[in-house]
């Protein structure tokens, strides 16, 4: 995604609670290099703790609830408008709930990225963080990719690796987690805002390479 000169890219960040993930894509936006800016903020829940984040960062927000929508399609097709009208460039998922249809996400390919609490393709899915516990895993951690219509399924930006440690329950494990998550999607955003990243053939090259640097938070 080419990137205009000294114009920010716009994000539409879509949130469906805490919005831990928005909170830090908000203070990186705040610094005065940062080449992205959020332009809306869009939640499936009117009391999603993220809205008031937004709105304490005087972000433009949307409720949009699926449950006043009779498919996927109309609902999805409405986020699609409101995230058009605000001029949204990178769509980033940010603790977002709901399944995105095939069409949103062909039309926002490439232009549409997601967090996941674990080293995809392992653990997709909910209560990522329990699983691995459940599977004896030593290292976990959390992944920024591209999405396609398959869930936690796409090209992956970047990575961060957090041990496992025998105390561990899936609370203790997700907030070390979490604080990596804190750190790679904004910079991932950054990225793309560079117009760092490519995607061929499902891979994502960075400054043409597919090397990225690893981030082990030990
Ligand atoms: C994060 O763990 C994210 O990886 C997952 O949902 C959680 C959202 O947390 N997709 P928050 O709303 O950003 O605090």
């Amino acid at each position: 995604m080419a990137v205009r000169h000294g114009k920010k890219l716009r994000l539409g960040v879509l949130i469906s609670g805490r919005g831990s993930n928005l909170q830090a894509l908000i203070d990186a936006c705040a610094g005065p290099d940062y080449p992205a800016e959020i332009a809306l903020v869009v939640s499936n829940k009117p009391g999603a703790a993220g809205l008031t984040k937004a709105r304490d960062a005087d972000i433009n927000t949307r409720v949009i609830e699926h449950r006043e929508f009779t498919d996927r399609d109309a609902f999805d097709g409405a986020m699609d408008a409101a995230l058009h009208e605000a001029d949204v460039e990178l769509v980033c998922l940010a603790g977002f709930m709901r399944l995105l249809s095939r069409g949103f996400c062909d039309d926002w390919r490439d232009r549409l990225i997601n967090i996941h609490p674990s080293l995809l393709p392992s653990f997709k899915g909910l209560d990522a963080q329990a699983q691995a516990i459940a599977a004896g895993v030593t290292v976990s951690g959390c992944t920024v990719h591209f999405v396609r219509p398959d869930m936690d399924a796409g090209a992956i930006i970047l990575q961060a690796e957090v041990p496992v440690l025998e105390a561990d329950d899936a609370e203790t494990l997700a907030a070390r987690i979490l604080a990596q998550e804190h750190d790679i999607y904004p910079r991932a955003v950054r990225l793309i805002a560079e117009g760092r990243v490519r995607v061929e053939d499902e891979q994502v090259l960075v400054d043409g390479a597919r090397a990225r640097p690893a981030k082990i938070a030990l």
